[in-house]
């Protein structure tokens, strides 16, 4: 029974100090040990009815007890929730994972499959189970046969996808037809399925010795480290969205740091973290995207003119609206910041950190929504109030368990030592707690500023295993190898979908 490694920290039960408010009388460790383990609670709460009702299916429908299958049916959710497990050290859960995974069959499923979000979530997990089992949690798996297997399986699901990168310039398609071998026939993909695979597929290479994995990613990428034409790139370093796929060359002009878009501009500063001697011109483009993005990107909405959002673009037009997923934003400049050691990214990375909190401390559940604006021109009617109080107006009114703006309260965490980020992430999951946990799992909501969340609309992301809960603990959880590190010094980078990668090291043949 999963439920009875819930521990008692320090003495402290967790109902006598998680559950209460803040106890200024409880001393720091143990109050950030309580608060971990109420964050394990949830992860335990949420996987033993995954386990119950929907494994091996993708993701859990919590309020029906039903399951769906969007990710191929290869179980999203297990492959999401490893390295989850692993850094929470859930021996159970991790064994129960790690017995599963050799038994998919990477050649099977009745749809299409996207390049993107395959990588990010399954290779990503596989790979980071396998790096954190055979680094700093050795041990928790006693059969070794399951972890090769983690590699061996990133390598068949590889084997099956990689066809995709076979393209007149070398920019791979994203919608795959498996059996057939076949794209979707589309002309054109997108800079964040594009730019997101370089640090999985180069992690591949060198974890296997076959280098044709991070060749063919990074020759995909070398189209967006040199774009053409000249006319899509706005501002230095700041691209359009669609790449053709025979010419290699972008085909608008549209772009910014939101949904889309967003990763390959993370993926960047990543790479150098993770090889700064191969990756150093990635290094040189974030530099160019990140310093464009503070001249030219940089928005105050008209009645809190103290708060800050990054715009978006259609050509050098920009547009003030923006989400949650682009939340993730002052992370990756508190990261490249520390890494850079360039104070002038860390404050701005604050500042979108604040921003980014006000989205959430302003509605009635205190969750943010997924799209807002603050374009004055633009206020709904019956926003008008609300825009005045909040600097912002909600575009999109639902939620469905992004971690975006817990990421970057734990890399303002990480970066600046700072407690108060803490309480932030804390006040985050107990309201992502409060409002959408409903039967055997967490649901997305409807409506983050009705009372209640409106609706649940009875679905549950893997990202919820995978990046909610992990930074939610990891922010209080002690420090480790595995642990981004304040001052620029990590041993493990963690790839879009939180799943943490060894550092490049050397050859490991
Ligand atoms: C992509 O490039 C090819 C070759 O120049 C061209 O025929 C096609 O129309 C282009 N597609 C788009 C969407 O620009
Ligand atoms: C999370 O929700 C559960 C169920 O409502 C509750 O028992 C628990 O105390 C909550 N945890 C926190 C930290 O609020």
């Amino acid at each position: 029974m999963l439920i009875s490694t819930l521990r008692l920290v320090s003495g402290l039960s967790l109902a006598t100090v998680a559950l209460a408010a803040p106890q200024r009388c409880v001393p720091k460790q143990e109050h950030s040990a309580a608060r971990a383990a109420a964050v394990k609670e949830a992860f335990e709460f949420a996987w033993e009815g995954y386990y119950k009702y929907a494994f091996p299916h993708d993701e859990l429908r919590p309020v029906t007890n039903g399951f769906t299958n969007s990710r191929n049916g290869w179980g999203a959710s297990a492959a999401d929730a490893l390295s989850t497990a692993l850094v929470m050290e859930i021996p159970e859960i991790v064994n129960q994972i790690v017995d599963y995974i050799p038994t998919v069959d990477f050649t099977k499923t009745d749809d299409q499959v996207s390049l993107f979000e395959t990588t990010i979530r399954y290779l990503g997990g596989m790979i980071s189970g396998y790096d954190l089992l055979k680094g700093p949690l050795a041990g928790l798996v006693p059969d070794n046969k399951n972890i090769e297997s983690l590699l061996a399986q990133s390598k068949n699901l590889a084997d099956q996808m990689k066809f995709a990168f076979d393209t007149p310039s070398g920019v791979p398609a994203n919608n795959l037809n498996l059996a057939a071998q076949t794209t979707d026939g589309g002309d054109t993909n997108g800079i964040a399925t594009i730019g997101t695979l370089v640090l999985e597929w180069t992690r591949l290479s060198d974890l296997t010795g076959d280098d044709e994995y991070a060749k063919l990613s990074q020759k995909g990428e070398s189209h967006l480290l040199a774009p053409k034409p000249e006319k899509n790139v706005p501002f230095p370093g700041l691209v359009g969205t669609n790449v053709n796929l025979t010419t290699g060359e972008f085909v608008d002009a549209r772009g910014g740091w939101g949904g889309g878009d967003d990763s390959f501009y993370e993926y960047l500063i990543k790479m150098y973290i993770y090889d700064p001697s191969r990756f150093e011109t990635y290094k040189d483009r974030w530099i160019l995207a990140a310093d464009s993005t503070i001249k030219h990107l940089t928005s105050h909405p008209e009645p809190r003119p103290e708060l800050t959002f990054v715009a978006n673009y259609d050509g050098t037009t920009l547009q003030q609206n923006s989400g949650h997923l682009t939340c993730f934003d002052g992370g990756n400049f508190l990261l490249g910041g520390s890494v850079l050691k360039r104070k002038d990214y860390i404050d701005f990375g604050l500042s979108l950190v604040d921003g980014c909190r006000a989205t959430y401390t302003a509605t009635k559940t205190q969750i943010g929504p997924e799209g807002f604006s603050w374009d004055a021109s633009k206020v709904p009617t019956n926003q008008i109030d609300f825009f005045k109080k909040n600097g912002f107006y909600i575009t999109s009114p639902d939620y469905v368990l992004r971690p975006e703006v817990i990421e970057s309260y734990y890399y303002a965490y990480r970066m600046t030592g700072d407690q108060k980020y803490q309480e932030w992430a804390w006040d985050a999951f107990v309201a992502i707690n409060a409002t959408t946990r409903v039967g055997s799992g967490f649901s997305s909501i409807s409506d983050v500023n009705a009372e209640g969340g409106g609706q649940k609309t009875d679905f549950q992301e893997s990202f919820l295993f995978a990046e909610v809960l992990k930074y939610a603990y990891l922010i209080h959880a002690e420090d480790n190898v595995w642990q981004v590190d304040g001052k620029g010094k990590n041993a493990f980078v963690f790839n879009t979908e939180a799943h943490p990668f060894q550092i490049y090291k050397g050859a490991s043949k």
